[in-house]
């Protein structure tokens, strides 16, 4: 495993960080504990170190299960967590309609206040078990408060020593820009994959020219880059992914037939696709973690693989090629 500083900051943090989102069962058609819980220690153990959470994933379910396995061992680990993303407020913007774990209808929203920061910050401490945080991020941005509000409650909890540091997640160039005017701002948490590039345009040049790291998130987009996802695959009711346009027809075709086409790559290497994928992920410039979830040990011991990889950039350039000619349909 190599471990990367987070720019900036003394943080180390593993080359993969455990993505702790399916653990909390919530949007993945429920989890199961004792796998989850599993999961996490076997982690830890094989020097993935690195744990992203979220008080939204299972609405506190996945801090506590994170909480659970980091007590007695804190000076281990690096945690990464979030604030922004509500299931118990009508205040600040509606995201959209969602369930919790019973079934029953939950409406998500983003708020971003001070008094709400300060306060989502004592709630996951509380879950964590634990006295500070690693890396602090908003976790989708607050169109209804003032960027300066939010970023300088921010600022405060890092001056009270409760974060190390302060990152942001699903933040446009713009919107990081004026977030730093107020904290050090020093990663960006976005979604990329081999099927979803599109922040090599403007947030991967601005961040390598700017000394910010990226942490990319769903690598595998969400298993279906794992070669598993088949026409006839079934999800459990709740799983959000059969709704996205990666699941749906011409894409779960066109993404197989890819996957099918970079096999022989992985056979060489002795990897597998979900290996082999998470490879490349990690290679891109400025991805000083990648996130890939997990939610049983057996899924970590393979993705961790990658870490130690070796793949020629002949490989990873022959890759990128195909990626260049894959085009998929988001209008489904
Ligand atoms: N900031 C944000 O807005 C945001 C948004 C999304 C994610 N994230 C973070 O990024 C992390 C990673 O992204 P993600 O969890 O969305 O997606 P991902 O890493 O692309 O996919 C994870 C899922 O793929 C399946 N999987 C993983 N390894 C596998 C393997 N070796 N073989 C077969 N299946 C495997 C598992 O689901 P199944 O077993 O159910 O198939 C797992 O939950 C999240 O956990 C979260 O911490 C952040």
């Amino acid at each position: 495993m190599i471990y990367n500083k987070i720019p900036g900051t003394p943080i180390k943090v593993s080359s993969i960080t455990f993505g702790a989102w399916a653990i909390g069962g919530w949007m993945w058609g429920g989890a199961d504990e004792k796998d989850a819980l599993a999961a996490l220690e076997t982690s830890i153990d094989l020097g993935m170190t690195t744990i992203d959470t979220a008080p939204a994933y299972g609405f506190g379910k996945s801090e506590e299960l994170v909480g659970k396995v980091i007590e007695g061992i804190r000076d281990k680990v690096q945690i990464l967590t979030k604030y922004g993303l509500h299931w118990n407020t009508d205040k600040g913007v509606f995201y959209f309609k969602s369930e919790d774990a019973a079934g029953d209808p939950v409406d998500i929203h983003k708020y971003a206040s001070c008094e709400s920061v300060m306060k989502e910050c004592e709630d996951s401490l509380r879950r964590l078990r634990t006295d500070y945080i690693d890396l602090y991020q908003i976790h989708w941005p607050d169109p209804s408060t003032p960027i300066s509000e939010t970023m300088e409650a921010v600022a405060r909890l890092k001056e009270q020593g409760k974060i190390r540091a302060a990152g942001v997640c699903n933040y446009t160039v713009d919107l990081l820009k004026e977030a730093n005017e107020f904290v050090d701002i020093v990663t960006n948490q976005v979604p990329y994959s081999m099927v979803k590039r599109d922040i090599e345009k403007d947030i991967v040049p601005y961040c390598q020219e700017n000394g910010k790291g990226i942490l990319p998130y769903s690598p595998l987009q969400r298993g279906i880059l794992t070669g598993k996802i088949t026409k006839n695959y079934t999800f459990n009711h709740g799983d959000h992914r059969p709704t996205t346009p990666y699941y749906k027809e011409p894409n779960l075709t066109r993404i197989n037939n890819f996957l099918e086409d970079i096999k022989p790559i992985a056979d060489e290497n002795n990897l597998s696709l979900a290996q082999l994928v998470i490879y490349w992920t990690m290679k891109q410039p400025t991805m000083i973690s990648t996130l890939v979830g997990a939610r049983n040990p057996e899924q970590v011991k393979e993705n961790i693989k990658a870490a130690d990889a070796e793949v020629s950039d002949a490989d990873l350039k022959e890759i990128t090629r195909e990626l260049d000619s894959l085009e998929l349909d988001m209008t489904v």
